[in-house]
């Protein structure tokens, strides 16, 4: 039965795809005289314009993207089956679309089925179209957990977390002569994000519970053929089921701790019997902040499945970033032993003997801070920013963008430019550093934009500050406690592949060997 209704169905699908097709491809190809046309691209097949093309060469989509640029210029259109892809990768352009027209190229494309379920029709920060939801739930996450007085109320929670993770790093230097330091990263920043996110001691196997059906939704959602031809959807039922047993596991595994904070709060923070240890006061977590809210956009306050679907976000959104900048920077500080010598330096300088490092030491490292905007600019964690897509029909360097195209900012290519960065392809952090040519940029991209890790304009990170301080507070930790090596016989291996983040293909493994001075040593905050 499902083998008839299927091809019933690719047969009514086919007939109308070709119908789209020409009517999509007459319109675009005869623009009205007042009208620009779209941007240049490659020359299609029928019904599924370059998505053959693309997926047939089997290479990630940002080197692909990458020779597109050479052969087309700054600004070109991708024909992937029903869906138009204009992809930007000048910095004028970008800027232009970012932040001068910043309203009008603030919205994000249609979602597939799948991506639907797991954003709640997309009610998230980073989901939700331009407008009166996306508003109010930015500006909840931005006054809940990354206003200054927010993350300073937060130190403890990184402190506590900070010492866990050089314990485990000093359990698995014992067991093992080279720790896999990516694992370790993420468990800690997960867990930071965690005790903010619910106001409660997460158990370590929760918490790795959480990271693995995280990375199993990012897996889930990578674009895939529904998404570019939409007609074929029902043809991916079986995608589709193990899709809802994704999101099953996912609320399993997070709505204990929303239902346990519920009645927590509920009773005022009184200690009556809960599954989790609560360590914040009713008040101070961020699940705290939704159970309240009623988000401009919607007539009622959260479901507890939405509020699943934000603190996800927070968790997703904030782990393999800051650990993936980590490790790279890592990785340098392996293998130019002089760049470390001078953080430890600079660390040791700056915070006390014996004492926990504090958010304003961090602020007074001014060489670790160059080290980790130069691994930013010569590894972000990702080449594109998230898919934007114009509120309505407009025009951008001459050529016209529909509002139902998805814009994507190729972003890594700013960071490459010879015109730009002198020797692009060296690490150097003195560049970030009073006279370097990376001096006084400007990571938010307002008078215009030379890298941009964390995108720009009305969708820029609301958390780029939050993000650089676990990432900087765990390095100064990190290499205050040890000095990082490469394993005996070994060299760490540069080369990048694509896993949600651009990540290193081989994990950084190093050996590590305990500081003279940390020998022995209590750690007090
Ligand atoms: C080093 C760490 C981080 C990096 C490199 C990073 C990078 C980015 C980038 C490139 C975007 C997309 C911007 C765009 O679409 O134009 C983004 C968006 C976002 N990030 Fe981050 N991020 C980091 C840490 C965090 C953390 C810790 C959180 C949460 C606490 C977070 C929450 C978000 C959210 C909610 C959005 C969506 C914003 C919107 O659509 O309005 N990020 N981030």
């Amino acid at each position: 039965m499902d083998i008839f209704l299927d091809i019933l169905y690719i047969a009514a699908a086919l007939s109308l795809a070709v119908a789209w097709w020409r009517r999509c491809f007459t319109a675009s190809t005869t623009p009205a005289s007042n009208s620009a046309p779209l941007p240049p691209g490659p020359t299609g097949w029928p019904v599924v314009g370059n998505l053959f093309q693309i997926l047939l060469q089997r290479r990630p989509f940002m080197y692909i993207v990458g020779d597109f640029r050479r052969i087309y210029g700054p600004i070109f259109t991708l024909r992937m089956g029903q869906r138009t892809l204009v992809v930007v990768s000048s910095p004028d352009l970008i800027h232009e679309a970012l932040v001068r027209k910043g309203p009008l190229f603030a919205s994000r494309p249609p979602d597939s089925p799948i991506r639907l379920l797991f954003s709640s029709g997309k009610c998230s920060v980073n989901s939700a179209p331009y407008g009166p939801l996306w508003r109010s739930l930015r500006r909840n996450l931005v006054s809940e957990i990354v206003s200054p007085a927010r993350v300073r109320s937060f130190a403890w929670i990184r402190s506590r977390a900070v010492k866990l993770h050089l314990d485990r790093l000093r359990a698995s230097a014992a067991a093992t002569a080279a720790v896999d330091l990516m694992p370790h990263c993420r468990l800690t920043i997960c867990s930071i994000l965690a005790c903010i996110c619910f106001g409660a001691e997460v158990p370590e196997d929760k918490v790795r519970e959480m990271e693995e059906v995280l990375k199993d939704i990012m897996m889930m959602t990578t674009p895939k053929l529904p998404d570019f031809l939409p007609v074929l959807t029902p043809l991916f039922r079986r995608q589709l089921r193990e899709a809802r047993k994704l999101r099953r596991r996912q609320l399993d595994c997070l709505l204990p701790l929303v239902r346990a904070r519920r009645v927590f709060v509920e009773e005022g923070g009184g200690g009556g019997p809960s599954p989790f240890k609560m360590v914040s006061p009713a008040g101070d977590a961020y699940v705290d902040s939704l159970f309240k809210l009623q988000p401009e956009g919607k007539s009622r306050r959260l479901s507890d499945e939405e509020i699943v679907t934000l603190v996800s976000e927070v968790l997703s959104a904030g782990t393999d970033t800051s650990a993936t900048a980590i490790e790279w920077t890592m990785l340098h500080l392996v293998l130019d032993q002089r760049a470390q010598e001078r953080v430890y330096g600079e660390v040791t300088a700056v915070a006390e003997q014996g004492k926990g490092i504090t958010e304003e030491d961090v602020e007074k490292m001014g060489f670790l801070a160059a080290a980790v905007k130069e691994t930013l600019r010569r590894h972000p964690p990702s080449h594109f920013v998230l898919s934007h897509a114009a509120t309505r029909d407009t025009v951008l360097g001459g050529y016209k963008v529909p509002a139902a195209a998805s814009v994507e900012f190729y972003t890594a290519w700013l960071t490459e430019d010879p015109e730009v960065w002198e020797r692009p392809e060296e690490w150097r952090p003195e560049r970030f550093m009073e006279g370097g040519d990376g001096w006084e940029t400007d990571v938010t991209g307002t008078k215009g934009v030379r890298m941009m890790p964390f995108g720009v304009g009305r969708r820029i990170c609301p958390a780029a500050t939050l993000g650089m301080l676990h990432v900087q507070l765990l390095l100064a930790n990190m290499v205050r406690e040890f000095r990082w090596e490469a394993p005996p016989g070994e060299v760490p291996d540069p080369t990048e592949t694509f896993a949600f983040t651009v990540v290193m293909k081989k994990s950084l493994k190093a050996a590590i060997f305990e500081r003279e001075h940390s020998k022995d040593q209590l750690f007090t905050t």
